[in-house]
């Protein structure tokens, strides 16, 4: 237990010191590197570009949505891909802030994406965009938030059918999916940095 603790905070230790993330908060002029004890622990770039090379559907046309969107970090590498949009949702109002400056100030040569945005929301109430749908999932709540928050996301899918694909890093809730009849499109990495894509049924 106390080995486990341990490890897991040197984990989020290396990533607040890893190269990727000073250098990418650095190119950028942002600051999304620290972690919070409320939760809030950015995705290491090189594990979002690792996920992305399996995105297993079009980019173009998608709106991408980052479930619990922190500091902005993942918005703005998800602006480097072809998206129609990009959007965040998060519940800290002071991390909405945080992001909201970031996205002002973030100068990237490699950004494509104009439409990036990040709203203060709960993420298992919030409406849906009703754009085909590329989600991304980096532990922002346990089982029973995220039951519901694919209550709302099923619910949406029924009424408007479309395309979505999940990015789930760390997956620790992955039976609920298969539970619920979404299917397995990829997966990769290893310890923490495990992930998988999901496709939903129907869409
Ligand atoms: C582990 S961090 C991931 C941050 C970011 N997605 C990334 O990968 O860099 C999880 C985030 O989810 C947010 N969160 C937790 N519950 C939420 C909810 N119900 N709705 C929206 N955001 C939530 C937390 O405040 C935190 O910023």
């Amino acid at each position: 237990m106390v080995f486990e603790a341990a490890r897991y905070l040197g984990e989020r230790w290396r990533d607040e010191r890893s190269d990727a993330s000073v250098a990418f908060d650095e190119a950028l002029g942002v600051q999304t590197a620290r972690w919070t004890l409320a939760g809030y622990e950015p995705t290491p770039p090189e594990i979002f570009e690792a996920l992305m090379a399996a995105l297993p559907t079009e980019a173009e046309g998608a709106t991408f949505v980052d479930v619990g969107a922190g500091k902005g970090r993942v918005l703005l590498l998800a602006a480097r891909h072809p998206f129609a949009r990009v959007l965040g949702l998060e519940l800290d109002p002071k991390l909405v802030d945080i992001a909201q400056r970031n996205l002002r100030q973030a100068s990237d040569p490699e950004r494509l994406v104009d439409d990036v945005s990040i709203l203060h929301a709960d993420a298992t109430t919030a409406p849906w965009p009703l754009e085909p749908l590329v989600v991304f999932l980096y532990n922002p709540f346990a089982g029973p938030a995220l039951s519901q928050m694919l209550d709302q996301l099923e619910a949406s899918l029924e009424a408007h059918p479309r395309p979505c694909v999940i990015a789930y890093l760390n997956p620790l809730f992955l039976d609920l999916f298969m539970e619920r009849g979404w299917s397995l499109a990829a997966e990769g990495g290893e310890d923490v940095a495990c992930w998988a894509w999901v496709r939903a049924s129907r869409g």
